[in-house]
C-alpha cells in the first residue's frame, strides 16, 4: 500500500511537469491526455492514502493533517493545470505549489511514524 502511495504521487509530480513542458510547446492534444492520465492518478493516490489511513492505524490529528495537505496537493496540481490551460495567472498557486509539497513531504516521511511497518 505504502508502496502503492509513493509510486502514484511519484509519477503524478513527473507527469504534472510533462504536462507543463507539452503545454508550452504547444502540443495541447497531449497535454489533453496526460491531464486525463494525471485524473487518474488523483484517484489512485487518493485510493491508497485512504487504505492506509483505514488500516487499522491509531488515526491522531497529525494523519488527519497528512490527508487534508495531500487532498490540498491535488487539488493545486488540478488547478494550476487548468489554468495553464486557459492561459491565467498562476503565480498563486505557485506559492500554495511549494508549500503543500513541502508540509506534505515533512509529515509523511517526518512527522508520521510508518506505522504501516508495524501493523
Ligand atoms: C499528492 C498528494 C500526496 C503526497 C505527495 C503524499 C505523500 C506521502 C508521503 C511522503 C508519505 C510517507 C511515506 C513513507 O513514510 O514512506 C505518505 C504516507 C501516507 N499518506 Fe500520503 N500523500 C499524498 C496524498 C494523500 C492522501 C490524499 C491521503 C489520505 C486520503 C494520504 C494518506 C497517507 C497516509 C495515511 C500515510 C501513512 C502515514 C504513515 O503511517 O507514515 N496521502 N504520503
Amino acid at each position: 500500500m505504502i508502496h502503492g502511495h509513493i509510486t502514484a504521487w511519484l509519477l503524478a509530480l513527473i507527469l504534472f511537469f510533462v504536462s507543463i513542458g507539452l503545454h508550452k510547446s504547444g502540443k495541447a492534444k497531449a497535454f489533453k491526455i496526460v491531464q486525463m492520465i494525471l485524473r487518474v492518478l488523483y484517484l489512485a493516490i487518493i485510493a491508497t492514502g485512504a487504505g492506509l489511513l483505514f488500516s487499522g492505524i491509531n488515526i491522531d490529528v497529525w494523519y488527519i493533517l497528512k490527508a487534508i495537505v495531500g487532498l490540498w496537493v491535488i487539488g493545486i496540481f488540478e488547478m494550476l493545470l487548468g489554468r495553464v490551460a486557459n492561459n491565467r495567472k498562476t503565480s498563486v498557486f505557485w506559492i500554495q505549489f511549494v508549500v503543500a509539497w513541502l508540509l506534505v513531504l515533512y509529515l509523511g516521511f517526518v512527522k508520521l511514524p510508518m506505522s504501516f511497518l508495524t501493523p
